[in-house]
């Protein structure tokens, strides 16, 4: 069954530099239709010449956007830390170590109880317009809970990380080569077969740089492609791994030096920016504009965690961005898809030209500017994922 969305006042497609390319550069029509078939985009095109369709939906002037790819998040956890936020925006500072109380809390949850709060928050971001997620693990740091929290996440999304090397864990106090070992032998081995990606958090006070590298070596052996938390509380060497590991993305960047920017410049690893992390930490924002100078990729994503960012919108995040970090309208939509694409290594989604995936996201609203002229407003008309809408009413 056909569906086409007619009278779309502006219709953002990434459209691709050449077919099955991924997604292009910022690109937006006005007046335009989309067709969706099978779950792909199968024609977009002007309002005024249509193709026929088994379905048709009226857009009335809305918008119309690739879903939104949230390209960083970790959602198996229990537990909260809303006391830890207050007591912040009181004038506490920020701590990796807020991250154990988390793994605690995990620890002792049940496989229904993890299941229940990952399915919540899949569920908030899909009524956002988020179409594709990346879910990682990090909260259990035991093998069996590392496991189960990686084949949790399998359940709801393909772009599954491996983060036993989240932060070490209170049992290996003192002994961090020793829970290095662990993170590159058993552990690895138990939830590589769920995962595609595996993750570090190379920072004082979790792992340093040749702590870092072991653990991407080792999940490259693995057959997992790495990504890094890099440069989010300090300078430090998480870009210079990340880029060296060859990573597909290296996420924070706050903290950057000059040979940072030019190493991420010459290299195909993303820059994934969460400015939901520095809001909700009272930090200064990652200087996106130097990033862009130099010619880096940049992509946008939430964190959405329960201790350093729990917001589950890319909307908010867009708007961040453009406020905060000077960020075009334009410039910030696309990295909240197409950027977060790039950070996937997806072709098929961050983009709707003919062949994607048909992850669409309706606005209330006539144009992508919206998300930031219209802040904290929910915005989400209707969310199409694979052509199913899953999420809102386009009448
Ligand atoms: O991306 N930086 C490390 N991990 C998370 C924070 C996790 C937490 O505080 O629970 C992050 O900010
Ligand atoms: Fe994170």
């Amino acid at each position: 069954m056909s569906t086409l969305i007619t009278n779309i006042g502006e219709l953002v497609t990434n459209a691709p530099r050449q077919p099955g390319g991924g997604p292009g550069p910022f690109a937006a029509a006005a007046n335009a239709a989309l067709v969706m078939d099978a779950g792909l985009v199968a024609w977009t095109g002007p309002a005024s010449r249509p193709p026929a369709a088994d379905e048709i939906v009226d857009a009335r002037g809305r918008a119309v956007l690739p879903g939104f790819v949230d390209s960083h998040a970790h959602l198996v956890f229990a537990g909260e830390r809303g006391a830890e936020f207050a007591a912040r925006m009181a004038g506490e500072p920020y701590r990796a170590g807020g991250i154990a109380s988390t793994v605690a809390a995990t620890r002792r949850a049940t496989d229904p109880e993890l299941s229940a709060g990952l399915h919540r928050l899949v569920g908030e971001m899909t009524r956002q317009g988020t179409t594709t997620f990346e879910c990682k693990s990090g909260y259990g740091l035991t093998v069996p809970d590392e496991a189960r929290s990686v084949r949790l996440a399998a359940e709801v999304t393909p772009e599954v990380t491996y983060l036993g090397a989240h932060i070490v864990p209170p049992e290996f106090d003192g002994d961090v080569a020793g829970y290095v070992d662990l993170v590159c032998g058993p552990m690895l081995g138990a939830c590589a077969p769920h995962a595609r990606w595996v993750d570090v958090f190379c920072e004082r006070g979790a792992f340093g740089a040749d702590e870092a590298t072991a653990v991407l070596v080792a999940g490259r052996a693995a057959g997992l492609i790495p990504r890094v938390h890099a440069n989010q509380l300090g300078p430090g060497p998480g870009v210079r791994v990340a880029v060296a590991a060859g990573a597909a993305s290296a996420d924070h960047c706050t903290h950057l030096t000059d040979p940072d920017v030019a190493a991420l410049a010459s290299s195909a690893t993303v820059a994934t920016l969460l400015p939901g992390v520095e809001f909700s930490t009272r930090q200064p924002y990652p200087d996106a504009r130097r990033l862009l100078s130099a010619g880096v990729t940049v992509a946008l994503a939430t964190d959405c965690n329960p201790g350093s960012c729990f917001t589950s919108s890319m909307a908010f995040c867009v708007a961040l961005a453009v406020r905060e970090m000077r960020m075009t309208t334009q410039e910030a939509v696309w990295s909240a898809t197409a950027g977060g694409a790039r950070a996937l290594q997806r072709t098929d989604v961050g983009h709707l030209s003919p062949g994607a995936r048909a992850d669409v996201l309706m606005l209330d609203a006539p144009s992508h500017a919206y998300l930031a002229y219209r802040p904290g407003v929910p915005l989400t008309a209707a969310v199409w994922k694979a052509g199913h809408l899953v999420a809102g009413s386009p009448a």
